[in-house]
């Protein structure tokens, strides 16, 4: 499809193509001719686009601050889940996670020694020492956004103090790597990959980072591991999640038989995980879900 230059954008801007997108086409198309792998149109995300993602990613952020705020001991990750729910069906919204692929509850919440996408329970009681993941998906008038933070309980051990923090640096590194039209998904991977290793973790191989915004996993997929200057070019307008999960020992997990859902780390170690939405703006990035 090969727009002139007074034809209306893909994009949907209502905008002349010579206006909007059209350097922008040129100068991915130069950059393709030279090798380096580009997204495509879907997942260059509109100006309308970005703003009802932010306004999903708003909804979404206050949702885990309130999360923070009332997380305590003794509490079920069924309690964790009710609140969850009410307090985004209350702004508006619908958490993104409930019946996706049969999922049976509104968030994950993954705790010590498993991996991601635990299951809510009334038989789950948060007890002093944990390190627990809770991890929420938002949608708003079609838009999607998500994020998820670690939550100490009580006072934990230094170790797992210690994952908690290495896998956040992990999140920033990846994201400060981010540079639009100089950086791609592999500098992300690399860098994420090069501080768990050097800190003696793991980084989980089965699950990554993915598009959002228009749905709630989109290409591209994003890696946590792997080679500088491999993967898919970073250009602005792109929105996708950064996500790493980072074991304490070996990267090997296993899935719950039972639920076919959580996974755990294999040898028991522990796991931790942090999230965020991501956009590739002109001169950098803006964490969506901040
Ligand atoms: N929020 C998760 C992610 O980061 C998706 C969970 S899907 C669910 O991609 F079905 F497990 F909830
Ligand atoms: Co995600
Ligand atoms: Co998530």
């Amino acid at each position: 499809m090969s727009l002139s230059r007074n034809d209306k954008c893909w994009c949907g801007s209502e905008l002349k193509y010579k206006k909007c997108h059209m350097d922008f086409d040129e100068k991915l198309k130069k950059l393709k001719q030279q090798g380096y792998r580009v997204p495509t149109r879907k997942m260059i995300k509109s100006k309308e686009q970005i703003e009802g993602i932010r306004k999903s990613a708003k909804i979404n952020n206050d949702l885990l601050d309130t999360i923070n705020k009332n997380i305590r001991e003794g509490m079920s990750t069924e309690e964790i889940n009710t609140l969850a729910h009410e307090y985004t069906v209350s702004r508006g919204g619908t958490p993104a996670d409930l019946n996706y692929n049969g999922f049976p509850k509104s968030i994950c919440t993954s705790i010590n020694n498993e991996v991601c996408h635990g299951i809510p329970s009334k038989d789950t009681i948060l007890k002093e020492g944990d390190i627990i993941n809770v991890d929420a998906t938002t949608m708003l008038n079609g838009y999607y956004s998500d994020a998820s933070r670690m939550f100490e309980i009580g006072k934990v051990s230094d170790e797992a103090r210690k994952i908690v923090d290495v896998t956040k640096e992990c999140l920033y590194k990846g994201i400060d790597e981010i540079k639009p039209w100089k950086t791609c998904l592999g500098d992300v991977g690399a860098v994420i990959q090069e501080h768990a290793e050097s800190n003696g973790y793991s980084v989980v191989r089965e699950f990554g980072g993915h598009g959002v915004g228009i749905d709630i996993h989109e290409e591209p997929f994003v890696y946590h591991f792997g080679e500088r200057g491999t993967g898919m070019l970073l250009v602005p307008g792109m929105v996708f999640t950064i996500e790493p999960m980072i074991n304490g020992g070996s990267n090997k997990i296993i899935i719950d038989k039972k639920n076919g859902w959580t996974a755990f780390t294999a040898d028991g170690a522990l796991s931790a995980q942090w999230e965020h939405t991501i956009l590739v703006t002109e001169d950098g990035i803006e964490i969506i879900s901040k």
